[in-house]
């Protein structure tokens, strides 16, 4: 089956995507040379989807694009519903590109007596039978090993890392993780740009309350930080990064993180922070009420449909 797959011409394949993040699957499909093939969601009254396929996918091979950021639930059921319409049409294999995979962090037990959600997410994904799967920056590694069919993983730090060497390398940098659990991001974004120094905030969270706490630096920073993460969801993190860079002194920060999942009051507490600048990518859709002056969105398009092409 992977071996059709990749032996298939781009243009013989169909494309398409759920509601959860269509500006990007658009994207991808220009950067193929193809357009989004047909699909119809229609809501009952009681909020249930009927999902349709519109176009004709016998024996095709098809890519599925759904970011299954908030409402997380909602759109893996789409999800899942658009997978299961396009077996029953007979197709030849399905890769679902998830930019954003939902449900990643909790990637095993912390604490006795909870459920690995990443698993119960792979074990549902395979049992309706995609082929292969193609994600950006995940959590760990734990994600790929909850699944048997191949995971392309796919990094944003190369886009980061151009960024970075077109606008910061001559001005003196220090990237900066925010927390331990970066270090190894980091390090290879480090290696990208010609071993550009780096430091290590320990942060601390606390499991009950999501509270952040951050008071060391390991690793000597310049007058501009870099801090670099995979994700931000409540802010918490970059907030009390800055305000720690800021109590030693750093002149300025400027942070990028792949996906803006951007909870509760992220995008205030982002604007009114201390950061110059916030570049994340468009792995999940920010809409309008969230975007705020200080950020800016680049693009996973084309680093997707390059890794569709080269499958
Ligand atoms: C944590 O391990 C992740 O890498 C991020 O730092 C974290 O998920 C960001 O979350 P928040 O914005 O809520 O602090």
């Amino acid at each position: 089956m992977l071996r059709e797959f990749c032996n298939s011409k781009i243009e013989e394949m169909k494309i398409f995507s759920g509601t959860s993040n269509q500006p990007l699957a658009e994207n991808i499909a220009k950067n193929l040379g193809l357009q989004l093939s047909g699909l119809e969601v229609f809501v009952f009254p009681d909020g249930e989807k009927r999902i349709r396929i519109l176009d004709k996918v016998l024996d095709e091979n098809v890519i599925v694009v759904q970011s299954t950021s908030s409402p997380t639930d909602e759109n893996y059921m789409q999800l899942f519903f658009i997978i299961d319409a396009l077996k029953r049409s007979g197709t030849k294999s399905i890769t679902a590109v998830i930019p954003y995979f939902g449900y990643q962090r909790q990637d095993h037990v912390f604490r006795f007596g909870e459920a690995v959600s990443v698993k119960v997410i792979a074990k549902i994904l395979e049992s309706l039978g995609i082929n292969k799967l193609i994600a950006v920056d995940l959590h760990s590694t734990k994600i790929e090993e909850a699944f048997n069919i191949p995971v392309i993983h796919l990094s944003a730090l190369s886009i980061f890392a151009k960024f970075i060497k077109d606008r910061f390398e001559k001005k003196s940098a220090t990237l900066v993780s925010p927390d331990m659990g970066g270090v190894r991001r980091i390090k290879i974004l480090s290696e990208m740009l010609n071993n550009m120094p780096y430091a290590v905030i320990e942060k601390n969270r606390d499991l009950a309350t999501g509270f952040v706490s951050a008071e060391k630096i390991t690793g000597k920073i310049g007058k501009k930080a870099i801090v670099v993460d995979d994700m931000i969801s409540s802010g918490g993190t970059i907030e009390t990064a800055t305000k720690l860079l800021k109590k030693n002194r750093i002149e300025e920060i400027y942070v990028f993180a792949t996906h803006p999942v951007f909870s509760n009051q992220a995008p205030k507490i982002l604007q009114e922070s201390e950061v110059e600048k916030i570049y994340v990518t468009d792995t999940i859709f920010v809409p309008k009420e969230k975007r705020f002056p200080k950020l800016e969105i680049l693009s996973v398009a084309e680093l997707i449909a390059e890794s569709i092409k080269s499958a």
